[in-house]
């Protein structure tokens, strides 16, 4: 039986063009959902916008436009994005979708009905640009945390979940899933901050109408996070899609990790569905050393990442430059390093060489005692604890490894066919390898090559008879 992987991102709000921040998880999505594939699964990859509350109201409002006129105007600019990155997503979700907020509708219910909901009133902080509740002790300054802005003071009628009733249920679960939150350093403290005790959450205001009524009571909107988070599951409910659920892997940003594994488990608890396996979080991109947003002032686009060096050396250096989990702090010269120096001296240089003496002289099939070199069992773990800095230089050292063979080897001297072969034969180890991060130069390379990008392939000997040529340059340098 064919294994599935259902991996999501966050569903982004769209209120400006995306960033690289969104575009940071939805690549890596990608990495895993072409790794997942790779490797046989039958992969969902699940991305998509957050429309709904407050925050999203007000921009329209500011921008002089209706909230679904304006949220409408920017979801082909996401989209379009994902395209030039080459994100290959199965679905793209909106809350604003017909069938997510029935499916939301239902679960309230549900967890109404299981006597987790009651009415109350709630009076505190609440931090629209964060669309989250935070205590007198969050506060730094009077001010929100994250946006260093005045922070609002509500008190109004809302209805609340009973979380604080999942405390010891949350701990359990996590004792017994140590897989649920990753990376492990995170799990702890989210572990501490809930045995510290949780606050029953308000999960619905009456102050404004952008959102999803409640379906006992039709004057509240819904928290726009217990809508949001729903997403991951509501787009499993649709015929066909239901044997993905429960998700495999939420990939998050670290500021999100909260409603993802203690607001979300919760909620599922209550209502009776089966949880998600991983949580995992990533850390921040920052640009000399402040968070990348636009509240903050410093951003870079999608087009702005793609113009410096070309869409794979981009994909390439988010995950190259950093350790997935930790923060990175984003330069442009760096990623043109990266490029310079590893995508176009040492990938791009050896295809080039290797082709263009192929085609010249042919290859002679023979046993490849290069890839002996290649330690593939130890990149395969790698994937599977989202190591994907330490991926890359496995991938890279056999890339050296090959490259040195070549000058040890002088095939343009000696014309040698079998030394040939396995150069060929490993440069198809080395793209199939590549494919999740950089798919575009892997698919030129196996056109060139005459191979097909499959797990198998790497063992299946290159077939002599190909008629290697030599391509286009991979990577022009900068
Ligand atoms: N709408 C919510 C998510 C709901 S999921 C049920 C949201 N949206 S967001 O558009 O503000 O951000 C989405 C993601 O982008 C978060 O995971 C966040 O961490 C990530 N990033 C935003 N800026 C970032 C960086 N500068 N660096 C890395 N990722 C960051 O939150």
């Amino acid at each position: 039986m064919t294994r599935k992987f259902y991996i999501t991102t966050p569903i982004y709000y769209p209120n400006d063009i995306p960033h690289i921040g969104h575009a940071y998880t939805t690549i890596a999505a990608d990495v895993l959902a072409r790794w997942n594939k790779l490797i046989g699964k039958d992969v969902f990859f699940l991305t998509g916008t957050d429309e709904h509350g407050k925050k999203m109201e007000n921009i329209a409002k500011e921008n002089k436009k209706g909230t679904k006129e304006f949220v409408d105007e920017l979801i082909p600019k996401f989209k379009d994005a994902w395209k030039k990155l080459n994100i290959d997503y199965n679905f793209f979700i909106r809350t604003t979708d017909l069938a997510h907020e029935k499916v939301v509708k239902e679960v309230l219910k549900k967890v109404y009905d299981n006597k987790d909901i009651y009415l109350g009133q709630y009076e505190g902080y609440y931090c629209t640009g964060c669309e989250a509740y935070y205590t007198e002790k969050d506060l730094v300054g009077g001010c929100c945390p994250i946006h260093k802005r005045k922070i609002e003071l509500l008190k109004e009628e809302s209805y609340f979940f009973k979380l604080s009733k999942y405390q010891k249920k949350l701990l359990d679960f996590y004792e017994k899933n140590p897989e649920f939150i990753l990376p492990k350093n995170r799990s702890k403290e989210i572990i501490n901050r809930v045995k510290e005790g949780l606050n029953d959450l308000s999960i619905s205001r009456t102050s404004f109408d952008w959102g999803i009524k409640l379906p006992f009571n039709e004057k509240h909107i819904a928290y726009v996070w217990f809508d949001a988070l729903l997403n991951y599951y509501s787009a499993t409910r649709v015929k066909g899609k239901e044997k993905f659920w429960p998700a495999d892997l939420h990939l998050i940003g670290k500021d999100i990790i909260w409603f993802h594994t203690v607001y979300w488990p919760a909620m599922l608890m209550s209502a009776g569905i089966e949880l998600p396996k991983t949580v995992f979080a990533h850390g921040w991109w920052t640009f000399n050393n402040e968070k990348i947003s636009k509240s903050r002032g410093k951003v870079i686009n999608v087009d702005e990442l793609i113009s410096i060096a070309g869409v794979d050396s981009a994909r390439y250096f988010l995950f190259r430059n950093t350790v997935f989990g930790e923060d990175g702090d984003f330069s442009e010269q760096a990623l043109i390093d990266r490029h310079n120096n590893e995508l176009a001296n040492k990938l791009g240089n050896l295809v080039s060489r290797v082709s263009s003496l192929i085609e010249k002289n042919g290859i002679e099939k023979c046993e490849n005692k290069l890839l002996k070199k290649l330690r593939l069992k130890e990149i395969e773990k790698l994937f599977d604890s989202f190591e994907f800095d330490k991926i890359l230089n496995e991938i890279f050292a056999f890339v050296d490894i090959c490259n040195e063979y070549v000058q040890n080897k002088k095939p343009w001297e000696t014309k040698d066919k079998k030394v040939l072969y396995e150069l060929a034969d490993s440069i198809k180890a080395i793209a199939i390898l590549l494919y999740p991060f950089i798919p575009s130069t892997s698919e030129n390379i196996a056109k060139q090559f005459c191979f097909e990008i499959k797990l198998e392939s790497i063992k299946k000997p290159l077939n002599e008879k190909s008629k290697i040529i030599k391509g286009d340059i991979l990577f022009t340098k900068i």
